[in-house]
């Protein structure tokens, strides 16, 4: 069954890329975004079983009546990701929204901690994120006019975490990564902003994907993550697409270079609950 979101009529028509978006958050997006009647594009990496699930996401995104094309590429290789973004633009005409999702985390001590492992998470997160916002503006700048009837000349909005904020031990690398993504918006909200480009994150908590079932999928481990969010349940991957059609739409546009944060209240220090 489809989730019921907000209905943001200036989305209609435009054209969005959702990178990573064959699972999790990305695809929870591209999936929201296609029922806004947006045409999307479902990057996803380059892989035979990622593509398998691309399609899917295509296929449900046409079953609700929506419009979307997959595209692969690695979003941390500038070749590949030069390349989707002129394919997508020759495709369906320009790009005006964009989800800069794709992440990945490789668990580890930091004395165990390979440079495989921190570079693999650092080009993904932050330089795929670069590389993504960076074609994103190009395109938004040879575009050159807003979509009609809209109000900005493009969106960006960057999958972030709490862990933008929060230090999280044996995933150095990823909070490093995310971190690292908070300066890089709002630098870039700085930067665009008079260029009517917008710029944002979503910092989502713990939300239910792939990236960290071991935390939520057995009653144990769902009880000790419990113990982080004072909301009391863990987050669906709809919480935070919701929160992305809302910052990609004309409601939020006077909203630049901010993180919303999407975590039940993980960020609220919850070990001071009781009476601190
Ligand atoms: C991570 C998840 C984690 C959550 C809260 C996210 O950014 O990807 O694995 O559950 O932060 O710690």
């Amino acid at each position: 069954m489809s989730h019921t979101y907000p209905v943001y009529r200036d989305l209609a028509g435009q054209v969005a890329l959702v990178t990573g978006a064959s699972s999790g958050l990305g695809r929870a997006a591209a999936i929201a975004l296609g029922q806004a009647g947006v045409r999307v594009v479902v990057n996803h990496p380059p892989s035979d079983d990622s593509r398998g699930r691309a399609l899917a996401v295509v296929a449900e995104i046409e079953a609700l009546g929506g419009e979307a094309l997959a595209i692969a590429g690695d979003v941390s290789r500038e070749d590949q990701v030069d390349g989707l973004m002129a394919e997508a633009v020759a495709r369906l005409g320009t790009l005006h929204l964009i989800v800069a999702n794709a992440g990945i985390e490789r668990r580890s001590a930091v004395e165990d901690m390979t440079l495989d492992s921190w570079k693999a998470v650092i080009d993904v997160n932050l330089t795929g994120a670069f590389l993504t916002a960076r074609g994103a503006v190009r395109e938004f700048l040879r575009r050159g006019v807003p979509a009609a009837g809209t109000a900005a000349l493009g969106k960006i909005v960057f999958t972030s975490s709490v862990h933008e904020t929060i230090p999280w031990a044996f995933q150095s690398n990823y909070a490093a990564s995310k971190g690292g993504i908070a300066l890089l918006m709002r630098s870039l909200a700085q930067e665009l902003a008079p260029r009517k480009i917008r710029v944002n994150s979503v910092a989502p908590g713990a939300i239910k994907t792939a990236i960290n079932t071991d935390a939520w999928s057995t009653d144990e481990a769902r009880e000790k993550l419990l113990t982080l969010i004072p909301y009391g349940r863990v987050g669906e991957p709809e919480d935070i697409a919701g929160a992305i059609l809302w910052l990609l739409s004309d409601a939020s546009d006077y909203v630049n270079g901010t993180s919303l944060v999407v975590d039940g209240g993980m960020l609220l220090y919850p070990s001071f609950r009781g009476d601190g």
